[in-house]
């Protein structure tokens, strides 16, 4: 089994870090022999969007004879997402989203004729379905009768990894992280990780 493990936070003391590690560690005791790839976008971010991407991109014409080089590390990017038969991605909730970060490896992956169909109705995702557990830190409260904040980050994931056929999203979080201690921050992660529904393993260890 191959396991594609990202993190985004810049802070050593992470909670999306050790929320993701111990999601990577639960996925080990049921998968001991698990590959892990690692991207760690806070330590080696991707560039933003070149403009040779954005060209090969601006149009089908341009789509179907790109400039030279300039989807290699798309396709790198994919192709790890296409060799992983489960994703862990640990992010904190910036600005009510995603980490531009993220972002950045977001833009890499939906690509027109590659991940996705563009069709009339919208886009149809054209890789595999695998599980993706996403393991998210926030200052403050996002879900639930103390929200003091709109989500734009769990539709936001939702909606653009099913674009490339990412559907089986299980998201946990760690909140208001701004007002907890080392022990409360244990605590929420623990309650957090039991949340988690491993059965969707299954298919995955069967395959
Ligand atoms: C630029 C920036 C924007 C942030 N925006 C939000 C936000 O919109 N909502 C929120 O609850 N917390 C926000 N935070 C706080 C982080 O989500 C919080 O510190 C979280 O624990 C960071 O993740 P980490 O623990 O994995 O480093 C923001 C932090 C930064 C640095």
């Amino acid at each position: 089994m191959n396991i594609l493990h990202i993190d985004c936070s810049s802070r050593p003391e992470s909670q999306s870090r050790q929320l993701s590690a111990a999601i990577v560690n639960k996925l080990l005791e049921i998968v001991p022999g698990a590959r892990i790839t690692r991207r760690d976008f806070a330590d080696s971010p991707l560039p933003h969007a070149s403009a040779d991407y954005a060209i090969a991109l601006s149009t089908p014409a341009t789509l179907a004879a790109p400039p030279r080089g300039s989807l290699e590390l798309s396709e790198v990017l994919i192709q790890e997402v296409e060799a992983a038969d489960v994703i862990v991605i640990g992010t904190p909730m910036n600005n009510l989203t995603v980490p531009s970060v993220l972002k950045a490896w977001i833009d890499q992956i939906l690509r027109a004729g590659r991940t996705f169909k563009s069709t009339p109705a919208g886009k149809v995702g054209m890789l595999q379905d695998r599980p993706v557990f996403i393991g998210i830190a926030s200052g403050g409260v996002f879900t639930g009768d103390r929200a003091n904040q709109p989500d734009f980050l769990t539709p936001y994931l939702s909606v653009v990894l099913d674009c490339v056929g990412l559907k089986t999203l299980q998201f946990l979080s760690v909140q208001a992280t701004a007002f907890l201690d080392r022990d409360q921050a244990t605590l929420a992660r623990d309650e957090a990780l039991a949340t988690i529904d491993f059965t969707v393993m299954q298919e995955v260890r069967c395959s």
